[in-house]
């Protein structure tokens, strides 16, 4: 893994840097629902994030119903356990796939976007931990609900806490891969970069 610049961690920056936003900004992200070349791998992309996005907010408002008692902790095992093992699981193969198959090959076919598939990979191990840190609690979670009131209220707090760090974490990692990769596809096409 390439050393990055600490303004350029997952959890510093605000968004790609300025050198590699130049086909960001000739295809700007109000733009591409509306280009021909978004049928095919850009639309598929952006659904699976759109899927991500949605899942994470679902798992916060989860959490945060059975934090002000609106769920008992019974039901919220339930409702949340299948949940988070499916988000935590889709993410994860998610990366693989970016990093072994798609990654590589959009680096080669534009060399000046390089360094932001480096940074791009860079997120993907540092929320492969946060996804660690979220199973950890998590399970830590679900083991107290069989303990008394007070260690269940210390392991939601101890989850709500990494989920919305991860969440956070994840909403920049997505916006920013989506404003690198989705313009370089929308101005090559599927075929072009071989992934048709
Ligand atoms: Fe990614
Ligand atoms: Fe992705």
């Amino acid at each position: 893994m390439a050393d990055l610049a600490d303004t350029l961690n997952l959890e510093a920056r605000s968004g790609l840097p300025e050198d590699l936003r130049w086909l960001a900004e000739k295809y700007p992200r109000e733009d591409w629902q509306a280009h021909q070349n978004v049928h095919g791998m850009a639309s598929m992309w952006l659904q699976r994030h759109a899927m991500f996005r949605e899942l994470g907010a679902m798992l916060s408002d989860g959490i945060g119903n059975y934090r002000e008692g609106r769920l008992d902790a019974r039901s919220f095992a339930n409702w949340f356990a299948p949940r988070l093992n499916y988000f935590l699981g889709n993410l994860d193969g998610h990366h693989n796939v970016e990093d072994h198959h798609y990654f590589p090959v959009f680096a080669k076919v534009e060399q000046r976007l390089k360094r932001g598939f480096e940074i791009l990979d860079a997120d993907h191990h540092l929320i492969h931990d946060a996804l660690e840190r979220n199973a950890e609690t998590a399970n830590a979670f679900l083991k107290a609900l069989a303990e008394s009131e007070d260690r269940q209220r210390f392991a939601a707090d101890a989850y709500a806490d990494e989920n919305a760090r991860l969440v956070a974490m994840l909403s920049r990692h997505l916006d920013d891969e989506e404003d690198l990769i989705i313009p370089l596809i929308l101005d090559r096409g599927d075929r072009a970069l071989g992934i048709d």
